[in-house]
């Protein structure tokens, strides 16, 4: 989704701004651009606003600038996913009024009003953007003797809705001024020179020093310091954290696509996750925070809120929770859950799944949760110091690193290898653990990786089976059981970056409708685990047979399945009991990877989509 960086130094930033861009790519956007005060190829030693805004992909940007010799050291740069008004030059960011130019994350909600009255005022429009109000809005109160800092604090008390901001103005040529609500913004701290940025990735070539701002906040940057005001206010000094993010985490290696990467990254990327109990006979509570002992045994359920993939990835817990632990576990869309009249039970343990910590549904949806009364809170998140990890009483962070493909995929294993600890760890607070089951369930833990590894080994087989998806419109996807939320996701993958139309079905529902489109041109997917649903899923697929449906099987190596007339079957190298679900998601990562790429799509950034979205 959008994205932001800001940079103020004695150097040239605009190579700053552009890699800063080109590095929040992976965020999804549809145009880009990039204000300076400087002009041409004088050093950037004059103020005068020069902007300049593309369609298309940062390089396209990077092209306008070298041909237009832009340079400038102090400026914002954007990449814009269109919201109000279609994707084009003249609603892509900065936006300008006079001097003063703004880029922009997040939704302002009162944007009708505001426009109409600064028309009344004379400001002509000339986007169709919520965001050009914000720019007019600052020019608007920025009065002779006001400072831009000022000026931004008097506009942003006017707003409604989320934003994350970075301004410039002609006026003051040696400092920007940020400020957030509801969307991140962070700050990155130099030498004699400083940025703001939408996120961290955005920064890693320029500084490892960091501070998050806080919701409310709003920042003056300037060459050797940084002056931050709160929602109330006060002047306030924000931690600055060192990031871990390195350059090196974010970039390709030997991969085509970050989607490839992430997907053979994921036997180290549980590794990491699992590493804190990787030598342990038992699990702790601790894992998941100082007060988690004292919690977890005081809720009596829980609920999990999240969005898209991490959503799927909550399904899953549902079986474990209720399965293992023996307390009643709900699962809701976040982007539901939010505007629903639900019944709140104060015991609940509300846990919200997300890997950028940022998706601002999820994280309504947690606010929603505590005006209802709910106090118990536990994050899993992928990114540290993300707006959701901070706003939860507990929290687990996952160790993927980076994931810069849109189709979310060590994210997920990371995020299921979690919910089988606190699962484990849910059950061991209610004495429903034994400790040989404890020390099984570890045991199974520490293979992981291997196991996921061994899975990877299929890939060649998979690949085959894609050539021939790539040619169909639609696909289903059945499972049962824990495996039918991973079929979902398995649906979701394919949909996401291969544009086929896939649905999944827990396979009991076949009869109830989706039979009626099977035939010949239905490829149809199976997850067949060797578990106690087995045999009623082999019924279901003789159903899918009986109508002429081709059958694309992952079978567990014990079930002797074997392909046939219109069955064709990969067997998975290992049986994982109660990990089966995180092995069996691997084939369909890969499944979705290949058919796009027969395709001919754009992996890691297909169309429409973004990785954190961070509007409603
Ligand atoms: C977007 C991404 C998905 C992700 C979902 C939830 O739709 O493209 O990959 O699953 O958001 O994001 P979160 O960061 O909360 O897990």
């Amino acid at each position: 989704m959008c994205g932001i960086v800001g940079a103020v130094a004695q150097r040239d930033v605009v190579p700053i701004l552009l890699e800063g861009l080109k590095r929040l790519e992976y965020r999804g956007y549809d145009s880009a651009g990039v204000a300076v005060l400087g002009g041409a190829a004088d050093g950037g030693a004059r103020s005068t606003l020069c902007r300049l805004r593309s369609t298309g992909r940062v390089a396209e940007l990077e092209k306008l600038s070298r041909a237009e010799a832009l340079a400038g050291r102090i400026g914002i740069a954007h990449t814009r996913w269109a919201t109000h008004g279609v994707p084009s030059e003249k609603n892509a960011h900065p936006h300008v009024s006079g001097g003063v130019s703004v880029v922009h994350n997040g939704i302002i909600e009162n944007h009708d009003e505001l426009r109409a009255r600064l028309r009344a005022k004379g400001y002509q429009f000339a986007s169709d953007t919520d965001t050009e109000v914000i720019a007019h809005l600052i020019h608007s109160n920025l009065h002779s003797g006001t400072s831009l800092f000022d000026a931004v604090r008097a506009s942003t008390a006017q707003l409604v809705g989320a934003y994350a901001i970075a301004v410039v103005s002609d006026g003051e040529p040696s400092r920007f001024v940020a400020a957030r609500h509801g969307a991140p913004l962070l700050l990155g701290l130099g030498e004699g020179e400083n940025f703001a940025a939408s996120d961290a990735s955005a920064l890693v070539q320029v500084t490892s020093r960091m501070i998050y701002l806080e919701d409310g906040d709003c920042a003056e940057v300037a060459l050797g310091s940084v002056r931050i005001i709160d929602a109330k206010g006060a002047a306030v000094e924000r931690p600055v954290h060192a990031s871990q993010l390195s350059a090196a985490a974010v970039e390709l290696g030997p991969y085509r696509h970050y989607m490839e990467k992430e997907i053979h990254e994921q036997p180290m990327a549980v590794a990491n996750t699992l590493e804190m109990v990787s030598g342990a006979q038992s699990v702790s509570a601790q894992l998941f925070g100082a007060e988690a002992e004292r919690i977890l045994g005081e809720v009596d359920s829980v609920l999990i809120l999240a969005c898209g993939t991490s959503y799927h990835a909550g399904m899953v817990a549902r079986y474990w929770i209720e399965g293992v632990a023996g307390i009643p576990c709900n699962v809701e869309i976040a982007s539901e859950y939010r505007y629903r009249a639900s019944v709140p039970n104060p015991k609940a343990l509300v846990v919200t799944v997300s890997q950028s910590g940022e998706t601002a549904d999820t994280l309504a949806a947690l606010q929603h949760a505590k005006q209802l009364g709910q106090r118990y809170s536990l994050c899993i998140c992928n990114v540290p110091e993300s707006a959701l990890l901070r706003a939860s009483e507990l929290r687990f962070l996952t160790r993927a690193g980076p994931e810069i493909g849109v189709a979310s995929t060590k994210a997920f294993t990371t995020q299921l290898a979690v919910l089988v600890l606190l699962t484990m760890t849910l059950a061991k607070v209610r004495g429903r653990l034994s400790r040989e089951r404890e020390g099984e369930l570890l045991l199974s833990l520490r293979h992981l990786p291997t196991a996921l590894q061994n899975v990877l080994h299929i890939e060649p087989q998979v690949k085959m089976w894609a050539e021939k998806f790539a040619q169909h419109q639609h696909a289903l996807f059945l499972g049962r059981g824990i495996h039918y939320p991973i079929a979902m996701e398995g649906a979701l993958k394919l949909k996401e970056i291969s544009y086929i139309h896939a649905e999944a079905y827990a396979a009991g529902e076949l009869k109830h409708g989706p039979l009626a489109l099977v035939d010949k041109h239905m490829p149809v997917v199976a997850i067949a685990p060797k578990d106690a649903l087995f045999e009623k899923l082999k019924s279901n697929l003789q159903e899918v047979r009986a109508r002429g449906g081709e059958l694309h099987v992952f079978a567990d190596q014990d079930t002797r399945m074997t392909g046939g007339d219109g069955i064709q079957v990969i067997r998975m190298p290992d049986h994982a009991g109660l990990l089966s679900p995180i092995l069996h998601t691997i084939p369909l990562q890969l499944l979705a990877y290949h058919a796009a790429l027969d395709r001919g799509n754009d992996v890691d950034k297909p169309r429409n989509l973004a990785k954190s979205v961070t509007v409603e």
